[in-house]
This record gives structure tokens, sequence and C-alpha cells, in this order.
């Protein structure tokens, strides 16, 4: 009989099996595979595992905090943060091609991860958060059917020759599995319902060339968007909310003048797989007090517009 507290029981104590004293190290990004898989492997080895979270400039307002609060402070897991802002900001330089944002940050994240592994001497596993549609999704590229139409970097890929053995204890679970599991562990409910977040984070929501002010402008719009929805019991009914920044400028006015500023677009989906989905019905009402708020309160913005292009043929990322 499967529950979520048996099965965490089994997979704790079939980690303490297969690890004995040795190390590990986990890629811990935040999500909701690699949380839980920090989690059970805390509770499993205690301090044989060291988790290494990457901020590499990219993330959401506050979000590198929240990871180290809760891991670090709350759960007291050995939790190693990098911030890496610099040298992707340096990294991605002038860069404005999708694929070649994509490649630049997904290298550099393993190239980061890897130099901090090395420091952690005796190390013998690494830990994934593979689930279980990863598992039949790389089986399925192996025969030649998986047409890339985006390389999908994430996090904690096992550079060739680091000569680690994975772990990968949830590599049977289904994702609403994961998240079962992840509440009987005691990981909040927000973080493991939370929308899905790319790996190269707002790397692909600054439309081409990146820049840190550009970063700070869409993290406050995005965090607005964000806590709007979740007031009005929107966040729950849409599957991927953010916002996206465009380099362009446009006319605005107010009291004060005339301002020619940038533009945010905002993105709201809704989808079962997110192969197929269409835009967010966001009434009205709530577009209006999100837009108003951003303008008001985000510097460097003057104009917000509403995405209405279903997948296909837009994607859902606008890189
Ligand atoms: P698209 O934009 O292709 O997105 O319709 C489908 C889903 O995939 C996410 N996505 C990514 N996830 N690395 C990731 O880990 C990526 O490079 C990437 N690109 C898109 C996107 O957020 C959506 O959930």
């Amino acid at each position: 009989h499967w529950t979520t507290d048996n099965i965490a029981e089994e997979i704790i104590h079939d980690l303490r099996q297969q690890i004995g004293a040795d190390k590990v190290v986990l890629g811990l990004s935040g999500g909701v595979d690699s949380s839980v898989v920090g989690t059970l492997l805390h509770k499993a080895i205690g301090d044989q595992l060291t988790a290494v979270f990457v901020d590499t400039g990219l993330l959401r307002l506050h979000e590198g905090d929240q990871v180290m609060a809760l891991f670090a402070e709350h759960f007291g897991m050995n939790v190693i943060r990098i911030d890496a802002e610099t040298r992707f900001l340096d990294a991605l330089g002038e860069e404005s091609d999708p694929e070649a944002k994509r490649k630049i940050i997904g290298r550099l994240f393993v190239e980061i991860f890897e130099e901090e592994a090395n420091k952690i001497s005796g190390v013998k596993y690494l830990a994934q958060g593979t689930i279980y549609p990863d598992v039949i999704e790389s089986a399925g590229s192996k025969t030649g059917k998986a047409h890339v139409i985006k390389s999908h970097h994430n996090v904690g890929g096992l550079p060739e020759h680091m000569k680690l053995s994975l772990v990968e204890p949830i590599r049977e679970l289904f994702k609403d599995e994961v998240r079962r599991l992840g509440t009987t562990l005691g990981i909040p409910h927000h973080l493991l319902y939370r929308h899905p977040f790319p790996g190269p984070g707002l790397g692909v929501r600054i439309l081409g060339a990146i820049k840190k002010e550009y970063a700070d402008t869409l993290r406050q719009a995005d965090a607005i968007f964000l806590e709007e929805l979740n007031r009005s019991g929107w966040y729950d009914k849409t599957s991927q909310a953010f916002a996206v920044f465009l380099p362009v400028k446009s006319v605005g006015v107010t009291g004060d003048g005339r301002r020619y500023e940038h533009v945010i677009a905002l993105r709201a989906v809704q989808t079962i797989d997110f192969m197929t989905a269409h835009w967010a019905h966001l009434p009205y009402e709530l577009l209006s007090t999100i837009s108003n708020r951003i303008i008001n309160e985000v510097r460097g913005v003057s104009r917000v517009v509403y995405d209405v292009s279903g997948k296909p043929p837009a994607t859902i990322e606008w890189e």
C-alpha cells in the first residue's frame, strides 16, 4: 500500500544503505525536484550532504534568500550559496541570440557547480532530482525521436569527467507524487506547488542582450504580477505566469511630464502538459490593477502589455 509516509521512510532507508559513510553533492535550485531530493538526503545522511546553490543573478525577487532561509536556516542543511551574478552577466556580455544565451548559462552553471564540488574533499556521489518523466524523455532521445526545439538546461547535469556515481532517489516518481512526498517531508506548500521556472531563469525573459538593470526591473514587475495573482486567487488557476522585459522604449506621460521608457509584457497560460497552452483569460480588473501598480511602482517602465498568444504557434516563454 503506497502512502507518502512509508515511501519517504523507504527512500531514506535505501539512501542510508546505498551511501554508507560517503559524501554526496547536490545542485539545489529551489525547484520542486531538487528540494525534495535535498530534504530526503538531509534526513538520511545529514552533514554528509553538501548542497550547492548557484545564484545566477537571473532568479526572481528574493529567491536566493528564500532558498537559504528554508534549507540552510530552517532545515539546517549544509548549503553553499555561490553568488555568481557578475560571472553570468560577464559571460553573457552582449549576446542576444536565445539559444546562444541558453548555452552560455548552461555551460557556466555546470562549470561553477563543478568547481564547488571539486572543493569538497572525498565526494563520491552526485544526487539528482531526476523524475520518471525525465527518464522516459531521455529514453526517447536515444531513439532519435526527440526534436530539440529549445535546448532545455536543467540544474545538476553531470560533468562527464567528474566520475561521481549518481544518486537519483525520486526517479520512479511522477511530479504529483514528488509533491506529496515533499509535503510529508515538511517542505512548504507554496514551494511545492509553484509554477515551473526555466533553468536559464530571467535570462530568457529579458529579450536580447541582458543587463543587470533590466533584470532588476523585471524582478520587481514580476513580483508585483505574482503578488496580485496570489491575492486574487488566480495563481492556482494558471499553470505559468510571469513578466517579460522588452528592450523597447515607448512614450508615456505622467504628472511630471513625458517619459520614454521600457515595456513589460505579462504572460499567463493554462495548460496540462506545457506542449500546448491557452493564454489565461485574466479579469480586466485584475490586469488593470497589475498594470497600474507596475507603472507606478517600477522605475523605468511606462507601458504594460498582455500576451494573448496561444501555443502553438507561440511558445510559453518569449525566447
Ligand atoms: P516553451 O517556451 O517551449 O516552454 O513553450 C515550455 C515549458 O518549458 C519551460 N522552458 C524551459 N525550462 N530550460 C528549462 O528548464 C529551458 O531552457 C526552458 N525553456 C522553456 C517553460 O518555462 C515552460 O514551462
